[in-house]
């Protein structure tokens, strides 16, 4: 029985993982296999709220996060709150030749849905980020 309940568990977890994130454009959506630059210690309340909070860095990105020089163009940065798998929010940084690009994901109907940033939101992300401007606009980098 106990071998049951876990065979399933593990099916119900490679299922959600070939489901992929549906929604989620394929630039971003292989975030769970790039390193994690951060993996706790993130406010559960404020911008961006949930719980188990981390943020991914892709190659690009990882090599340089503890440099402190600005992130070369084609690095991205994904946020995510609960489970790798299946989170209950995705925020995605892409450094772009004209600067970072912002987009932030919500579960919805099965599938990820745009919700904030994209191509006529970005101000409402650049204006808090600014405020981490010192670091590239990233606030969790050191
Ligand atoms: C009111 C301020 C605020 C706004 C607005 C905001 N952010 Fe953030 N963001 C933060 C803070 C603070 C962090 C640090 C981690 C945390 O608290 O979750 C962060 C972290 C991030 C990270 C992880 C990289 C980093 O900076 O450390 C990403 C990616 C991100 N935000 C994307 C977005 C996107 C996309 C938007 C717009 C849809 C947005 N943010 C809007 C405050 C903000």
């Amino acid at each position: 029985m106990k071998h049951w309940v876990l065979m399933a568990g593990i099916a119900l977890a490679v299922w959600a993982g070939a489901q992929g994130l549906s929604g989620i454009p394929a630039a971003y959506a292989g975030f769970a296999k790039w390193e994690k630059v951060v993996g706790q210690n993130l406010p559960t309340s404020g911008p961006h709220a949930g719980q188990g909070k981390a943020v991914y860095a892709n190659p690009a990105a990882a090599k340089d996060w503890k440099s402190g020089k600005a992130l070369p163009v084609g690095s991205i940065v994904v946020k995510t709150a609960g489970p790798a798998g299946a989170p209950t929010l995705i925020a995605t940084m892409e450094k772009r030749r004209a600067g970072w690009y912002y987009e932030e994901y919500f579960p919805e109907g099965g599938r990820y849905v745009l919700k904030f940033g994209g191509p006529s939101g970005q101000q409402l992300c650049v204006g808090c980020h600014t405020g981490a401007q010192a670091r590239d606009f990233l606030f969790t980098r050191p």
